[in-house]
């Protein structure tokens, strides 16, 4: 039997660069080696738990959402796209699970404190938001999946994910399949935003580069982007160490061609003599041959959304009948089968 991979996205705008690398690149690879069972999760009930008040938002990102996966290379008839809220299963999961994890676990989970903190939810936390791990669980458990490839801030969350598997297989026996994290290297793990290394790139913070901006936005952008802040003169000689534009160029550059090109640019900008412009103007031609096809696939499928939604529709009617099979295991467990002769 194959391997399986699951892994989803909260639907509250389109994805970025920083999604890219972090995860949905790495998952186009996964899916193109053959090796894995692999399925794509739209977490729109994930995405509600702090937008309970604004689901309007959720509605809008879904499509959008959908259309960066196909636009990617995450191919349907390889890979199964499906919708969270479409699997009323995983809800009666989450409620399964909640009773193996206890709320100072949850209140400790590194991730979560600072998506608390950012959102403003120290005095009102919604309890959807406190328990989304333990949804997660049932997302990632419904399926058996093994491996699940997620952006560096997410891995405690798999972790407290591992610790629900454990504690309920303790229990009731080896019903679940305990996951693992796959996270990227480097810079690729939390990719900064335009302006500086000291934060990721985020839709909140207005400093991301979308994989749906048309060339003359992405190159508007990257001449925005924050430099050496000593590098005044072409002639002084500038920082790459911890310059964002350096470290897209190291991120995105793929081909050999590229690699090379770059360590003379570096060379040359240590030394003195090369303008930021110049270095700019290459890695928005780096940027282009990573965003132009996607840019193209993208257009594509939005001339046709009846087919995305057809996509959708097939896909989740598939993850709803895997994950039913989880959840009679897991109430056969339970013993909630009282009334089965
Ligand atoms: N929490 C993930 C994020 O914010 C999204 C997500 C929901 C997810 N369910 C998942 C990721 C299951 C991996 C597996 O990015």
């Amino acid at each position: 039997m194959k391997k399986v991979i699951l892994t989803g996205d909260r639907p509250t705008g389109k994805l970025h660069l920083g999604h890219y690398v972090g995860s949905l690149k790495k998952r186009v690879e996964l899916q193109n080696s053959g090796l894995y069972d692999m399925y794509v999760m739209i977490a729109d009930e994930q995405a509600l738990a702090d937008n309970a008040r604004n689901p309007q938002k959720i509605r809008d990102s879904l499509l959008e959402v959908a259309l960066d996966y196909l636009a990617v290379g995450i191919d349907p008839s390889k890979t199964t796209i499906f919708i969270q809220s479409q699997i009323p299963a995983l809800y009666e999961l989450t409620f399964h699970y909640s009773g193996f994890v206890h709320l100072g676990r949850l209140q400790r989970i590194p991730t979560l404190k600072q998506e608390i903190k950012e959102r403003g939810f120290e005095k009102e936390l919604p309890i959807s938001w406190l328990t989304y791990p333990i949804s997660q669980c049932a997302d990632i458990t419904a399926f058996g999946a093994h491996l699940v490839p997620v952006g560096q801030d997410q891995a405690p969350v798999v972790e407290i994910d591992r610790e629900i598997v454990r504690a309920f297989n303790r229990q009731y026996g080896d019903i679940l399949v305990e996951p693992e994290a796959v996270v990227p290297d480097g810079f690729a793990k939390r990719l900064p935003g335009l302006y500086g290394i000291d934060d990721k790139m985020s839709k909140s913070l207005d400093n991301a580069i979308y994989l749906s901006d048309s060339p003359e936005e992405v190159a508007a952008k990257v001449m925005k982007m924050y430099t050496d802040a000593d590098h005044i003169r072409v002639e002084d000689a500038g920082k790459v160490e911890g310059n964002v534009v350096f470290i897209y160029l190291d991120v995105f550059a793929e081909t050999a061609e590229q690699k090379t090109k770059v360590a003379e640019l570096k060379e040359q900008y240590q030394k003195g003599g090369l303008g930021d412009v110049a270095v700019k103007k290459y890695l928005i031609e780096v940027l282009e041959s990573v965003l132009a096809p996607i840019r193209q696939r993208r257009a594509e499928y939005e001339q046709d959304l009846d087919k995305v939604r057809a996509i959708l529709r097939d896909g989740s009617a598939k993850a709803d009948a895997v994950a039913n099979q989880t959840l009679q295991k897991v109430r056969e467990a339970i013993g909630l089968n009282y009334l089965e002769q």
